[in-house]
């Protein structure tokens, strides 16, 4: 009895830890922690941070004629060091050091989603 109790209990411990690894590579999930209080819940570039101080508004994924003008290359680059890698606003933050490289190709996917595009090759 003892011991099933300590079974279970280490089940119910340990669920959370499985559940987070499994959802580590969810760019929806990601981009909702991460990524929607600038860009919005739906990743149109409205999230409640956006201030009429915002120098430049973030990036609407959803438009799908500016997002084929970018490579994955571009989005991953920019998710990594921040905007002013691609000349752009230090309002996008890096992301490097808080990202995985999983993490990192799951939002970039999620962002090809949002866009309904492929993006520029190279
Ligand atoms: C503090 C606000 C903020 C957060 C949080 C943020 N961004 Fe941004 N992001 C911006 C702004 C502002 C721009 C536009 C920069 C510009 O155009 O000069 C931008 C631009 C981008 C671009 C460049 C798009 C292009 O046209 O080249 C990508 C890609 C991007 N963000 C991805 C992300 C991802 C993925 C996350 C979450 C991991 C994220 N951003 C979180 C503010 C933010």
């Amino acid at each position: 009895m003892t011991r099933l109790f300590l079974i279970a209990l280490l089940i119910v411990a340990l669920g959370p830890v499985f559940t987070g690894a499994a959802q580590a590579a969810d760019g929806k999930a990601l981009f909702g922690f991460y990524c929607a209080q600038c860009h919005g819940t739906e990743g149109e570039g409205d999230g409640p941070n956006v201030t009429g101080d915002f120098p430049v508004d973030p990036r609407n994924f959803t438009e799908t004629a500016e997002m084929e003008k970018i490579s994955d290359a571009d989005i991953r680059n920019v998710i990594i060091d921040g905007g002013p890698i691609a000349d752009k606003s230090p309002m996008m933050p890096p992301w490097g050091k808080t990202l995985t490289d999983a993490e990192i190709e799951a939002l970039v996917g999620y962002l090809r989603q949002l866009c309904n595009c492929t993006g520029k090759t190279g």
